[in-house]
Protein backbone atom coordinates (compact mmCIF):
# COMPACT_ATOMS: atom_id res chain seq x y z
CA UNK A 1 0.00 0.00 0.00
CA UNK A 2 2.48 2.38 0.56
CA UNK A 3 3.69 2.32 -2.68
CA UNK A 4 5.26 5.58 -4.82
CA UNK A 5 3.04 7.46 -6.61
CA UNK A 6 -0.13 7.27 -4.30
CA UNK A 7 -3.71 7.17 -5.72
CA UNK A 8 -5.08 10.18 -5.82
CA UNK A 9 -8.18 10.83 -4.02
CA UNK A 10 -10.46 14.14 -4.45
CA UNK A 11 -13.05 14.26 -1.69
CA UNK A 12 -16.14 16.44 -2.05
CA UNK A 13 -18.51 18.21 -0.02
CA UNK A 14 -22.05 18.85 -0.71
CA UNK A 15 -25.05 19.40 1.83
CA UNK A 16 -24.05 17.45 5.33
CA UNK A 17 -22.35 18.53 8.53
CA UNK A 18 -19.11 17.05 8.37
CA UNK A 19 -19.46 14.61 10.62
CA UNK A 20 -18.26 12.18 8.19
CA UNK A 21 -14.87 14.15 7.98
CA UNK A 22 -14.51 14.39 11.69
CA UNK A 23 -15.28 10.80 11.91
CA UNK A 24 -12.17 9.53 9.18
CA UNK A 25 -10.13 12.41 10.87
CA UNK A 26 -10.32 9.70 14.20
CA UNK A 27 -9.54 6.69 12.49
CA UNK A 28 -6.84 4.67 14.47
CA UNK A 29 -6.00 1.81 11.94
CA UNK A 30 -4.64 3.20 10.30
CA UNK A 31 -3.90 6.87 12.10
CA UNK A 32 -5.00 9.85 9.44
CA UNK A 33 -1.80 10.90 9.18
CA UNK A 34 -0.44 7.11 7.54
CA UNK A 35 -3.94 7.05 5.27
CA UNK A 36 -3.39 10.71 3.93
CA UNK A 37 0.44 10.52 3.99
CA UNK A 38 1.66 7.49 2.68
CA UNK A 39 -1.65 5.72 1.56
CA UNK A 40 -3.72 7.76 -0.54
CA UNK A 41 -2.52 11.10 -1.85
CA UNK A 42 -5.44 13.25 -0.43
CA UNK A 43 -5.17 15.96 -3.41
CA UNK A 44 -8.37 17.97 -2.67
CA UNK A 45 -10.64 18.17 0.75
CA UNK A 46 -12.28 21.62 1.76
CA UNK A 47 -11.99 21.13 5.73
CA UNK A 48 -8.52 19.33 5.57
CA UNK A 49 -6.40 21.25 2.69
CA UNK A 50 -3.96 24.12 3.56
CA UNK A 51 -4.68 26.20 0.52
CA UNK A 52 -8.03 27.95 -0.02
CA UNK A 53 -9.40 29.91 -2.23
CA UNK A 54 -8.45 29.73 -6.10
CA UNK A 55 -5.29 27.67 -5.19
CA UNK A 56 -7.67 25.37 -3.50
CA UNK A 57 -9.45 25.10 -6.94
CA UNK A 58 -6.66 24.99 -8.61
CA UNK A 59 -6.00 21.83 -6.65
CA UNK A 60 -8.81 20.39 -7.87
CA UNK A 61 -8.58 20.96 -11.20
CA UNK A 62 -5.14 19.56 -11.31
CA UNK A 63 -5.96 16.05 -9.63
CA UNK A 64 -8.99 15.95 -11.67
CA UNK A 65 -7.50 16.37 -15.27
CA UNK A 66 -4.52 14.23 -14.54
CA UNK A 67 -3.86 11.54 -16.69
CA UNK A 68 -3.35 8.64 -13.32
CA UNK A 69 -7.06 9.14 -13.06
CA UNK A 70 -8.52 9.45 -9.45
CA UNK A 71 -10.49 8.06 -7.03
CA UNK A 72 -14.01 10.08 -5.64
CA UNK A 73 -15.29 10.76 -2.83
CA UNK A 74 -18.67 12.79 -1.77
CA UNK A 75 -19.99 13.49 1.62
CA UNK A 76 -23.33 15.33 1.66
CA UNK A 77 -26.50 14.70 -0.29
CA UNK A 78 -27.15 17.34 -3.46
CA UNK A 79 -29.36 19.59 -3.49
CA UNK A 80 -31.25 19.68 -6.81
CA UNK A 81 -34.02 22.10 -7.14
CA UNK A 82 -33.87 24.81 -9.28
CA UNK A 83 -30.77 23.15 -10.81
CA UNK A 84 -28.74 22.61 -7.63
CA UNK A 85 -29.01 26.64 -6.65
CA UNK A 86 -29.47 26.11 -3.15
CA UNK A 87 -26.36 24.28 -2.05
CA UNK A 88 -23.29 25.86 -4.06
CA UNK A 89 -19.14 25.77 -3.24
CA UNK A 90 -17.17 28.37 -5.39
CA UNK A 91 -19.71 30.03 -6.86
CA UNK A 92 -20.96 26.76 -9.21
CA UNK A 93 -23.77 24.27 -7.29
CA UNK A 94 -23.18 20.83 -5.66
CA UNK A 95 -25.44 19.02 -8.23
CA UNK A 96 -23.26 20.65 -11.23
CA UNK A 97 -19.76 20.05 -9.35
CA UNK A 98 -21.18 16.10 -8.98
CA UNK A 99 -21.86 15.85 -12.16
CA UNK A 100 -18.73 17.53 -13.65
CA UNK A 101 -16.14 15.60 -11.87
CA UNK A 102 -17.94 11.94 -10.62
CA UNK A 103 -18.67 10.47 -14.19
CA UNK A 104 -14.68 11.23 -14.34
CA UNK A 105 -13.63 9.14 -11.36
CA UNK A 106 -12.22 5.38 -11.57
CA UNK A 107 -14.69 5.00 -8.51
CA UNK A 108 -17.06 6.89 -6.49
CA UNK A 109 -17.06 6.62 -2.79
CA UNK A 110 -20.48 8.11 -1.02
CA UNK A 111 -19.55 8.76 2.93
CA UNK A 112 -22.28 8.94 5.24
CA UNK A 113 -25.87 8.35 4.94
CA UNK A 114 -26.47 12.09 3.07
CA UNK A 115 -24.28 10.98 0.14
CA UNK A 116 -25.58 7.79 -0.18
CA UNK A 117 -29.59 8.55 0.10
CA UNK A 118 -29.70 12.08 0.91
CA UNK A 119 -29.88 12.28 4.46
CA UNK A 120 -31.49 14.70 6.78
CA UNK A 121 -31.39 17.11 4.35
CA UNK A 122 -33.91 14.67 1.78
CA UNK A 123 -35.70 14.22 5.26
CA UNK A 124 -39.07 15.36 4.77
CA UNK A 125 -40.25 17.80 3.12
CA UNK A 126 -37.12 18.10 1.87
CA UNK A 127 -36.99 21.53 0.85
CA UNK A 128 -33.71 21.65 -1.55
CA UNK A 129 -35.15 18.53 -2.81
CA UNK A 130 -31.93 16.65 -1.71
CA UNK A 131 -30.89 12.95 -3.24
CA UNK A 132 -27.86 10.79 -2.92
CA UNK A 133 -25.32 11.26 -5.66
CA UNK A 134 -26.24 8.13 -7.10
CA UNK A 135 -29.69 9.39 -7.52
CA UNK A 136 -29.11 12.75 -7.90
CA UNK A 137 -26.73 11.92 -11.11
CA UNK A 138 -29.47 9.69 -12.49
CA UNK A 139 -28.21 6.27 -11.43
CA UNK A 140 -24.42 6.45 -11.95
CA UNK A 141 -23.19 3.66 -9.62
CA UNK A 142 -21.39 5.00 -6.50
CA UNK A 143 -19.95 2.33 -3.48
CA UNK A 144 -22.04 3.73 -0.25
CA UNK A 145 -20.95 3.63 3.06
CA UNK A 146 -24.15 5.11 5.14
CA UNK A 147 -23.81 5.35 8.35
CA UNK A 148 -24.43 9.23 10.10
CA UNK A 149 -21.48 8.96 10.73
CA UNK A 150 -20.03 6.38 8.44
CA UNK A 151 -17.89 4.10 10.77
CA UNK A 152 -13.97 5.17 9.47
CA UNK A 153 -12.95 1.18 9.46
CA UNK A 154 -15.41 1.08 6.77
CA UNK A 155 -14.17 3.70 4.58
CA UNK A 156 -10.66 2.92 5.13
CA UNK A 157 -11.19 -0.73 4.31
CA UNK A 158 -13.49 0.16 1.35
CA UNK A 159 -10.13 2.27 0.02
CA UNK A 160 -7.92 -0.68 1.14
CA UNK A 161 -9.98 -3.37 -1.01
CA UNK A 162 -9.98 -1.23 -3.74
CA UNK A 163 -6.48 -0.65 -4.01
CA UNK A 164 -5.50 -4.03 -3.31
CA UNK A 165 -8.45 -6.00 -4.96
CA UNK A 166 -10.60 -3.38 -6.24
CA UNK A 167 -14.21 -2.70 -5.60
CA UNK A 168 -16.14 -5.01 -3.23
CA UNK A 169 -18.97 -6.90 -3.90
CA UNK A 170 -21.99 -4.54 -3.19
CA UNK A 171 -25.80 -4.91 -1.89
CA UNK A 172 -28.55 -3.85 -4.09
CA UNK A 173 -28.62 -0.05 -1.83
CA UNK A 174 -24.85 -0.13 -3.52
CA UNK A 175 -22.94 -1.24 -0.03
CA UNK A 176 -20.11 -3.36 0.39
CA UNK A 177 -21.55 -6.71 1.67
CA UNK A 178 -18.17 -7.20 3.31
CA UNK A 179 -18.99 -4.28 6.30
CA UNK A 180 -22.82 -4.43 5.99
CA UNK A 181 -23.81 -8.21 5.18
CA UNK A 182 -25.38 -8.35 8.75
CA UNK A 183 -28.11 -7.12 11.23
CA UNK A 184 -26.66 -4.84 13.57
CA UNK A 185 -29.36 -7.24 15.79
CA UNK A 186 -27.39 -9.85 14.26
CA UNK A 187 -24.37 -9.33 16.46
CA UNK A 188 -25.80 -7.40 19.18
CA UNK A 189 -24.45 -8.62 22.47
CA UNK A 190 -27.76 -7.37 24.11
CA UNK A 191 -29.27 -10.26 21.62
CA UNK A 192 -29.69 -13.47 24.44
CA UNK A 193 -32.11 -10.86 26.05
CA UNK A 194 -33.82 -10.20 23.39
CA UNK A 195 -34.32 -13.99 22.59
CA UNK A 196 -35.29 -14.87 26.09
CA UNK A 197 -38.24 -12.20 26.08
CA UNK A 198 -36.21 -9.64 28.52
CA UNK A 199 -36.60 -6.36 27.63
CA UNK A 200 -35.93 -2.78 29.35
CA UNK A 201 -38.71 -0.82 30.33
CA UNK A 202 -36.97 2.53 30.74
CA UNK A 203 -33.46 3.52 30.26
CA UNK A 204 -32.72 4.72 33.94
CA UNK A 205 -34.05 0.86 34.41
CA UNK A 206 -32.10 -1.54 36.39
CA UNK A 207 -32.60 -3.69 33.59
CA UNK A 208 -31.59 -1.84 30.94
CA UNK A 209 -28.09 -1.48 33.19
CA UNK A 210 -27.60 -5.15 32.93
CA UNK A 211 -27.69 -5.05 29.69
CA UNK A 212 -31.25 -6.02 28.82
CA UNK A 213 -32.70 -5.38 25.08
CA UNK A 214 -33.58 -2.00 23.98
CA UNK A 215 -36.01 -3.32 21.85
CA UNK A 216 -39.09 -1.68 23.14
CA UNK A 217 -37.22 1.48 24.04
CA UNK A 218 -37.35 1.98 19.93
CA UNK A 219 -34.09 0.16 18.98
CA UNK A 220 -34.00 -0.68 15.07
CA UNK A 221 -30.91 -3.03 15.27
CA UNK A 222 -33.27 -6.21 13.75
CA UNK A 223 -33.82 -3.36 10.55
CA UNK A 224 -30.31 -2.05 10.26
CA UNK A 225 -27.83 -3.47 8.06
CA UNK A 226 -24.06 -2.49 9.30
CA UNK A 227 -21.22 -3.74 11.55
CA UNK A 228 -21.67 -1.75 14.70
CA UNK A 229 -21.34 -4.62 17.53
CA UNK A 230 -18.12 -5.92 15.21
CA UNK A 231 -16.00 -3.42 14.81
CA UNK A 232 -17.61 -0.26 17.06
CA UNK A 233 -16.12 3.33 16.95
CA UNK A 234 -12.42 3.79 17.36
CA UNK A 235 -12.31 -0.10 18.29
CA UNK A 236 -14.07 1.69 21.55
CA UNK A 237 -17.66 1.44 21.84
CA UNK A 238 -20.99 1.97 20.05
CA UNK A 239 -24.16 3.14 20.39
CA UNK A 240 -25.69 0.29 21.61
CA UNK A 241 -23.52 -0.98 23.95
CA UNK A 242 -23.47 2.70 25.38
CA UNK A 243 -26.99 2.38 25.98
CA UNK A 244 -28.99 3.60 23.32
CA UNK A 245 -31.13 2.13 21.10
CA UNK A 246 -29.81 1.89 17.32
CA UNK A 247 -31.79 4.56 15.51
CA UNK A 248 -31.34 2.82 12.04
CA UNK A 249 -28.67 5.57 10.86
CA UNK A 250 -26.90 3.22 7.95
CA UNK A 251 -30.68 2.48 6.29
CA UNK A 252 -32.24 4.77 2.93
CA UNK A 253 -34.56 7.32 4.30
CA UNK A 254 -33.69 6.47 8.25
CA UNK A 255 -34.80 10.24 9.70
CA UNK A 256 -38.74 9.00 8.03
CA UNK A 257 -38.82 5.62 7.86
CA UNK A 258 -37.35 4.77 11.50
CA UNK A 259 -38.78 7.56 13.64
CA UNK A 260 -39.94 8.00 16.14
CA UNK A 261 -36.39 7.24 17.22
CA UNK A 262 -37.86 6.70 21.00
CA UNK A 263 -40.65 4.95 22.54
CA UNK A 264 -40.95 4.89 25.97
FE1 LIG B 1 -23.20 14.48 8.93
FE2 LIG B 1 -24.55 12.20 9.18
FE3 LIG B 1 -24.43 13.40 6.82
FE4 LIG B 1 -22.22 12.23 7.82
S1 LIG B 1 -24.13 11.21 7.19
S2 LIG B 1 -22.34 14.28 6.86
S3 LIG B 1 -22.50 12.62 10.02
S4 LIG B 1 -25.43 14.25 8.68
FE1 LIG C 1 -31.51 -6.26 18.73
FE2 LIG C 1 -31.49 -3.74 19.58
FE3 LIG C 1 -32.12 -5.67 21.26
FE4 LIG C 1 -29.61 -5.38 20.39
S1 LIG C 1 -30.75 -3.96 21.68
S2 LIG C 1 -30.78 -7.29 20.56
S3 LIG C 1 -29.96 -4.70 18.28
S4 LIG C 1 -33.29 -5.07 19.39
FE1 LIG D 1 -26.01 3.79 13.42
FE2 LIG D 1 -27.33 1.86 14.59
FE3 LIG D 1 -24.76 1.62 14.25
S1 LIG D 1 -27.64 4.04 14.88
S2 LIG D 1 -24.02 3.70 14.41
S3 LIG D 1 -26.30 1.72 12.65
S4 LIG D 1 -25.90 1.01 16.02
Amino acid sequence: LTQKKRPSVVYLHAAECTGCSEAVLRTVSPYIDALILDTISLDYHETLMAAAGHAAEEALHEAVNSPEGFICVVEGGVPTIEDGAWGKVAGRSMLEICKEIVPKAKATICIGTCASYGGVQAAAPNPSHAMGVSKALGGVTTVNLPGCPTNPFNFVGTVVHYLTKGLPELDNEGRPVLFYGESVHDNCPRLKHFEADEFAPSFASEEAKKGYCLYELGCKGPDTYNNCPKVKFNQTNWPVEAGHPCIGCSEPDFWDEMSPFYEQ
